[in-house]
């Protein structure tokens, strides 16, 4: 019998139409769950199985700034994948920087609050906690050609490393997931594809990795781990919990 680890488990990716995102999508069906595309697109997103087959999934669609909206949908979700992103390269206009901060960090931190929120609340399932899964990018610790990218994510990795001190626990387990380049639009270049990079975040989601590193670059591996521990110790030292 097929093994269907994620069988009656919901899961919703956002940036669903994006290269990542469609795989993802692909390699979560392959392995039983329920698919809940989160997409800002308003075109139809149609995924088929290696035979051909459609993919069966629900599409919705949000807006950042618009998070609040998605309360109710989080409710049934198990397991949320914060996936979308936007690279603007060289951009340092204003415009350009309130973009890169809202799509890649500020949303996300959002995303992960509510979601947060609708953990803590009544389980609807079987006992499993909800996870959280949020790709940052290997961005967070080395240089992606692209500052205003670097600056957005190590944002978005930072305020992770700080609310999970508070909001990751028996109800919400947290996984950060550290890419190396892969193709896609974002990054045209890249030296992986999205079906290996999305086989190998799954795998290692599996494993019950909390830090999930795909990249090419073994450096990565070395620095990431540091940095997440040195930040936890600093965020634990200086700064508290909420009464
Ligand atoms: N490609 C790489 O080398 C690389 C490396 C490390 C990490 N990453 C990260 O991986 C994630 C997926 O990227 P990708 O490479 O698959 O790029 P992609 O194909 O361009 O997908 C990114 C998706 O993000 C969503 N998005 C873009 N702007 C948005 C906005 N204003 N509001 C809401 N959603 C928006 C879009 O999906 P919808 O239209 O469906 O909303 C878009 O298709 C990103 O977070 C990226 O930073 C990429």
């Amino acid at each position: 019998m097929a093994d269907l680890p994620y069988r009656g488990r919901t899961v919703a990716v956002t940036g669903a139409s994006g290269s990542l995102g469609q795989a993802l999508l692909q390699e979560l069906h392959r392995l039983g769950a329920n698919l809940l595309a989160l997409t800002s697109s308003a075109a139809p997103l149609a995924l088929v199985d290696p035979g051909g087959q459609p993919i069966p999934l629900r599409q919705h669609h949000w807006r950042c700034g618009q998070e609040e909206e998605l309360c109710a949908l989080l409710a049934e979700v198990d397991i949320l994948v914060l996936n979308h992103g936007v690279n603007v390269h060289g951009d340092r206009s204003a415009e350009a920087v309130q973009r890169s901060l809202e799509v890649n960090a500020l949303s996300c931190w959002r995303l992960l609050e509510l979601f947060a929120v609708a953990a803590s609340a009544e389980r609807h399932g079987a006992g499993q906690p909800r996870e959280l899964w949020m790709n940052t990018s290997e961005a967070e610790i080395q240089p992606a050609l692209s500052p205003l990218y670097e600056i957005s994510k190590r944002l978005q990795g930072q305020l992770l490393s700080l609310r999970s001190l508070e909001l990751a626990g028996p109800q919400l387990r947290i996984r950060r997931l550290v890419l190396g380049p892969f193709r896609s639009a974002l990054n045209p270049i890249g030296v992986m594809s999205a079906d290996f990079v999305a086989r190998a975040v799954v795998r290692q989601a599996r494993w019950g990795w909390g830090l999930v590193i795909v990249s090419p670059n073994p450096l990565t591996y070395l620095l990431m781990p540091l940095a997440a521990l040195s930040r936890w110790a600093y965020f634990r030292l200086f700064s508290r919990a909420a009464a």
